[in-house]
């Protein structure tokens, strides 16, 4: 069987394409390495024995995704492929509806022309905004609250539209919480910008030495010790339930969203303190004010991917903060140059 895997080369589809090989699935990487560094395809060899194919193409480029589905029978499309910066999108919404819509566009029509039936979309816990309340059902209303989360609700509505006129498809959405950490060898893990926007990396970066502290984004909200809760999902659980999403896809037709989280909620404060115990290093941090646009609390209830899914993460926080030091301990500068 063969699957698809656009922004194969990022955080989440790298670790994706491990456990694909590693189940006995072929893989062909579509990814034109905007956000990602080649390198990681090598870590993926070195892991699994087997190298994906590697198209260096950009998803929304019509013509070169043709060129692949021409070449390969392609059974399963995994797609990961996006900007995902939550400020970026502020700032730059065209750019963002322009890249995450065409992108979904560009496949739902070879998905058509190469009689493709399964899709797994990459959204996001971002479609739920600022929840009514926690833990999160997928039955919680939709209301992303940046361009980047609405790319993700559209994507969502197009897959739905797109499956309704194609019965015999099948799509599932899988609402992603927080990922984090690396893979238990080390040598693969989130490249992150020089300035990370999401906490464990940050974390990783006060380690490491680049930055003195961590700043911590208000300590008034309504939580247990007053600093933002968050569903953090280990990376390696999380490409797990993309396996779990393909053989459920299979087997069914039309749309399911699917949240993947552990259903557990943890504090900055929480992280900081498990990090700090699994590496040994203390974590410097400071106080600042509230981040725009966070909420206090955005944890997940699991029990739909448990139900259709058969899958649950195993992996607990100490094991995500040990992943984590591991790899950033071995690969400092990420992936380098
Ligand atoms: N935080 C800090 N300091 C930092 C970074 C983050 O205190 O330097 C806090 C935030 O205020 C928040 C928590 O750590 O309370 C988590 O923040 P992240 O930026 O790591 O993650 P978010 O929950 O804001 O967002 C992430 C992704 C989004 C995705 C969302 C899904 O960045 O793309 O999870 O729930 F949509």
């Amino acid at each position: 069987m063969k699957v698809l895997v656009t922004g194969g080369v990022g955080y989440i589809g790298s670790h994706t394409c491990v456990e694909l090989l590693n189940a006995g699935y072929e893989v062909v990487v579509a990814d034109d390495l905007r956000n990602s560094k080649e390198e990681a395809l090598n870590r993926v060899e070195k892991i699994t024995g087997k190298r994906p194919y590697f198209y260096k193409e950009d998803v929304c480029d019509k013509k070169a995704m043709e060129r692949i589905f021409s070449e390969h029978k392609i059974d399963v499309i995994i797609h990961f492929a996006g900007y995902k910066a939550v400020g970026e999108s502020v700032a730059q919404p065209v750019k963002y509806y322009r890249n995450n819509l065409n992108s979904t566009l560009v496949l739902l029509d070879c998905m058509e022309k190469y009689d493709v039936k399964t899709l797994i979309f990459s959204s996001s816990a971002t479609v739920y905004g600022m929840p009514d309340s926690n833990p999160i059902t997928e039955d919680e209303s939709l209301k992303p609250i940046n361009p980047y989360g609405r790319t993700k609700y559209m994507g969502e509505l197009i897959i739905r539209d797109f499956m309704d006129a194609h019965p015999e498809k099948s799509a599932v959405l899988l609402r992603y919480f927080n990922p984090v950490g690396a893979h238990e060898s080390g040598i693969l893990g989130e490249d992150t910008p020089d300035t990370p926007n999401n906490l464990m990396p940050y974390i990783e970066k006060v380690v490491a030495g680049k930055f003195p502290h961590l700043r911590v984004f208000g300590n008034d909200y309504d939580t247990p010790d007053g600093t933002g809760v968050r569903d953090y999902i280990h990376v390696v659980d999380l490409a797990k339930g993309h396996l779990a999403a393909i053989t459920y896809a299979m087997e069914h037709t039309g749309t399911e969203c699917i949240n993947l989280g552990t259903g557990t909620g943890y504090s900055v404060l929480d992280i900081v303190h498990a990090f700090e115990s699994a590496s040994g290093v203390p974590v410097p941090y400071i106080i600042t004010q509230r981040r725009p646009g966070d909420a206090a609390t955005c944890y997940s209830n699991p029990s739909k991917a448990k139900e259709l899914l058969g899958w649950q993460a195993k992996e607990n926080i100490e094991d995500m903060c040990r992943s984590a030091y591991n790899w950033t301990k071995k690969n400092p500068d990420g992936y380098g140059e």
